[in-house]
């Protein structure tokens, strides 16, 4: 049987990890700035993440969620700590685009409407009312294609006022990224954010932050959306969270009460999914890494922004991003020639997306190129 072939592919087989660094069959040593796509958050096989996962599997691996699982409880609290969302509440289930689909399903439950703002450059995810609200039609099959989600401009508050006005009662969710990452690194705004958070209030509409690439530490603060000082609704979350293990989850306001059977997953919050979240929180707390981020960004931006043909060096933290006219060019230069991996987004945009170990000493060869 053949693969479905959705993906293109590097004819590299990487068959061990440790760090920062990945390693090919042939032994061959590459730097991770990818970080298997902003997935990888307190660095490769983290002798505590295998450890702790390998002891649970010698306990249990997984029963259904018809039982009391104490270590999803543990999860919450600690989520609660690092993030500082008191009294929020916690869903756990498997992936971005099911913790987006979650999350904008529950708003609609909340308020009993249907209408979804979602912005340009969008990515939420390749599930149904995810993809519908991601800006990519290339990946929106006509099943998925629904009146229910509005597209307004990224960043533009006075276009989302406009439409508050004229239609606010119809408006269930806003969904947003704190920084766009398939969207080639953008930030909102503290000031669009904050006209998001107005809006919702003002017409009982679910503020949704999706929080799946740009969360979970990466910026520098555990939410990106925090930089605008007001709170979501909800966040969703994965990637960074199981640094490589499958989890998605999604913090619920205390102001949107459960109802049995509303939400439901076979899957989500598993022994070993939790196992793998509390390990990835206790690291990041005992090695600082949301402060090593925000020093890092600062570093590797700093530096950055001395070629100059990096234009628009730009991101926050760990999630950094800048245009090049030679992307396909710089990417094959810095694996082939460097051993160093990177992301890309469209049109002409690299994305550094690594662990958030990362040392000075560990990225100084993305400089030697
Ligand atoms: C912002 C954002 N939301 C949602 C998703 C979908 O996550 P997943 O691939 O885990 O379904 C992604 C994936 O890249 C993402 O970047």
């Amino acid at each position: 049987m053949s693969l479905f072939p959705v993906y293109s592919i590097k004819d590299i087989e990487i068959v061990s990890a440790k760090g920062m660094h990945v390693y090919d069959k042939n032994r061959q040593e590459y730097l991770d700035l990818y970080g298997g796509h902003a997935v990888i958050s307190i660095g490769h096989t983290h002798p505590e993440y295998v450890s702790n996962l390998t002891s649970q599997l010698d306990k249990i691996g997984f029963y259904s969620n018809s039982i009391r699982i104490p270590l999803q409880n543990e999860l919450a609290d600690k989520i609660c700590a690092i993030s500082g969302k008191k009294d929020y509440q916690l869903f756990l289930c498997n992936s971005g685009a099911e913790a987006n689909e979650n999350a904008m399903k529950l708003a609609s439950f909340y308020n009993a409407r249907k209408k979804v703002i979602a912005f340009t450059n969008a990515f939420h995810g390749r599930t149904s009312l995810a993809v519908a609200a991601t800006d990519n039609p290339s990946i929106v099959a006509p099943v998925n294609e629904t009146e229910n989600i509005v597209f307004l401009p990224f960043n533009n508050a006075e276009a989302l006022k406009e439409y508050f006005l004229q239609y606010g009662k119809e408006v269930s969710s806003v969904i947003v990224e704190g920084i766009q990452g398939v969207g080639g690194i953008r930030e909102a705004s503290p000031l669009f954010l904050k006209t998001i958070r107005e809006l919702c209030t003002a017409y009982n509409a679910i503020y949704i932050a999706d929080s799946v690439q740009c969360g979970c530490g990466r910026s520098g603060k555990y939410f990106s959306h925090d930089y605008a000082e007001v709170d979501a609704d909800i966040y969703t979350m994965a990637k960074g969270i199981g640094n490589g293990f499958p989890i998605g989850a999604i913090l619920i306001s205390p102001s949107i009460h459960a109802k049995l059977g509303m939400l439901g997953t076979t899957f989500g919050g598993n022994h070993l999914a939790c196992v793998a979240a509390i390990t990835v929180i206790d690291v990041m707390t005992k090695e600082n890494l949301i402060a090593n981020a925000n020093l890092m960004g600062n570093y590797l931006m700093q530096e950055l922004k001395q070629f100059p043909q990096l234009k628009n060096v730009r991101g926050k933290g760990l999630m950094l991003g800048f245009d090049t006219d030679e992307v396909p060019q710089l990417k094959n230069i810095l694996l082939d020639k460097y051993h160093i991996f990177v992301g890309e987004a469209k049109p002409n945009v690299i994305r550094l997306l690594p662990a958030l170990t990362i040392t000075k000493k560990k990225s100084i060869i993305l400089f030697q190129y």
